[in-house]
């Protein structure tokens, strides 16, 4: 595949999608999110790619944002588009049944901040800043970022971030579990590498189903998710991969995931 936004690299089971318009800070016009739906529709596909990392080109920023230039055109009723479309190669992500980190090198803006949030996991290098600065345009997030801003660090540190528009250091957006963790920029990549490839040491049906219960789970009833837990547990028992695992650990020996 090719893209004129994105960069995309594979090495043994990971892809890094770096997205590439370092003059504009890799602001998300609508080219460039159209290339990460295709990107993230491609990778879900793949069976060579069990986990993904995500980032931006340049030393300045990860995701400056939706491209204002853009936005500044539209009708109401492109706005509207421009939302649910956003909202759904968000969802594509969050729904791609294999782990993606962000590796946050520097601004994560408006549309930046919700991509990252969107990702399984953030990890910051140390001059990284994020927030949701929309309001100082006179518009409001539209890629999600009230939902899941909210559910990441509390409705109350949320309304904050989104009310006043100011950014968050790396320190900060980590004391309040925006992030995960933040790294010397020279570290970002071998530190966010390093933490997938533990994760995909594992099986990659237990990390799917793992991914599925907490994102699904998220959105229902306790009593209801604990349900949808209870299927995915029991559906997990008749695979290869728990065969394998269990006996393994009996044996003795590291165990061979093959996702069956
Ligand atoms: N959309 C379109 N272009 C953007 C952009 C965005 N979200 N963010 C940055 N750019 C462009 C700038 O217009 C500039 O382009 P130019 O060189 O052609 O003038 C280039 O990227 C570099 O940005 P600049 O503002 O000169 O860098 P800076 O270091 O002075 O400031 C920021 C960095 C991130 C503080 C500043 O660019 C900014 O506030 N960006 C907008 C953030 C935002 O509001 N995002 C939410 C959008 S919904």
């Amino acid at each position: 595949m090719s893209f004129d936004n994105l960069l995309l690299e594979k090495r043994d089971g990971v892809a890094i999608v770096t997205v590439n318009r370092p003059d504009k800070l890799n602001a998300l016009n609508r080219r460039t999110r159209e290339e990460l739906d295709a990107v993230f529709t491609a990778l879900g596909a793949d069976a060579e790619v069990r986990g993904v990392i995500l980032t931006g080109s340049g030393e300045k920023a990860f995701v400056a944002g939706a491209d204002i230039g853009e936005l500044a055109a539209q009708s109401p009723v492109e706005g509207k588009e421009f939302s649910l479309r956003g909202q759904r190669t968000l969802d594509k992500i969050e729904g791609l049944g294999k782990p993606v980190i962000a590796a946050v090198n520097g601004f994560a803006l408006g549309g930046g901040c919700e991509l990252a949030m969107a990702c399984h996991l953030r990890i910051a290098s140390d001059n990284a800043r994020l927030g949701t600065p929309e309001v100082k345009l006179g518009i409001m997030c539209g890629y999600a970022g009230t939902q899941r801003l909210s559910r990441l660090v509390g409705k109350g540190r949320a309304l904050e971030i989104l009310l006043t528009g100011e950014m968050v250091d790396a320190q900060e957006a980590c004391r309040i579990g925006l992030v995960n963790r933040v790294v010397a920029k020279d570290k970002l990549l071998a530190e966010a590498e390093g933490l997938l490839r533990k994760m995909l040491a594992n099986g990659p049906i237990s990390l799917r189903f793992t991914l599925e219960a907490v994102n699904a789970g998220l959105e229902m009833p306790f009593a209801q998710a604990q349900y949808v837990e209870a299927t995915l547990f029991g559906l997990i028992c008749t695979t290869e991969d728990m065969k394998e695992g269990t006996r393994a650990f009996l044996e003795k020996r590291p165990a061979k995931f093959q996702g069956k």
